[in-house]
């Protein structure tokens, strides 16, 4: 359970963030388009970087002896992972992603429509790796290696589907 003062921290830093998002939509601030975008992308990459590295990390948690310090060493790589930076990176992609999507009145258009459905099965397996995470933190990690192997793979098609879908625009 995170301390009062982290439930503190948190709390001040959703705040911060919810008012500047309300100043900026307020405000809005004309060449606002581009540097929204850029912050995207950024998001994104911070996102996809965890999403790529957590699944190599079950993979080699597996070969750990659970309760030696290796396996303790993966628990608190894994955990400092989802929560320092995949978690945040994926709240922004979220927020920019749709913040750009009203701004550009992309909203109709079959591309972006696509796009969102492959972002909600990436968002999804985030969901998974976070179990993942707490299994593991338990010492009850429910699958073989070549599970968290082949899943390594996912992420990567789905980055794939979704950027051609962002940058080529087909549909
Ligand atoms: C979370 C839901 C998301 C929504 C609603 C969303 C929406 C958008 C919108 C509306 C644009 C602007 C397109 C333009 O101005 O041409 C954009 C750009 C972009 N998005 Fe997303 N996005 C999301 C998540 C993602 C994810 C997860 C990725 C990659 C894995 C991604 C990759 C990109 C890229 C590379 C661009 C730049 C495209 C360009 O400038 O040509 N987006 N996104």
């Amino acid at each position: 359970m995170p301390a009062a003062g982290q439930w503190r921290r948190a709390a001040v830093a959703i705040a911060i963030t919810v008012a500047l998002v309300g100043l900026l939509v307020l405000w809005r601030p004309s060449g606002l388009y581009p540097w929204l975008k850029a912050a995207h992308v950024i998001a994104i990459i911070a996102w996809m970087a965890g999403m790529l590295y957590l699944p190599r990390l079950f993979v080699y948690h597996c070969d750990a002896e659970p309760g030696s310090k290796q396996s303790e060493t993966f628990k608190i790589m894994e955990r400092r992972l989802l929560t320092v930076i995949i978690n945040p990176a994926m709240v922004a992609s979220w927020v920019l992603g749709l913040w750009l999507a009203w701004d550009g009145g992309w909203y109709a258009a079959p591309w972006l429509q696509t796009k969102v459905a492959l972002v909600l099965l990436l968002s999804a397996l985030h969901g998974l790796f976070a179990r993942w995470v707490r299994l593991f933190a338990a010492d009850r990690n429910p699958h073989p290696q070549k599970f968290y192997r082949i899943i390594n793979e996912v992420p990567t098609i789905l980055l794939i589907g979704i950027v051609i879908l962002a940058v080529v625009k087909p549909f």
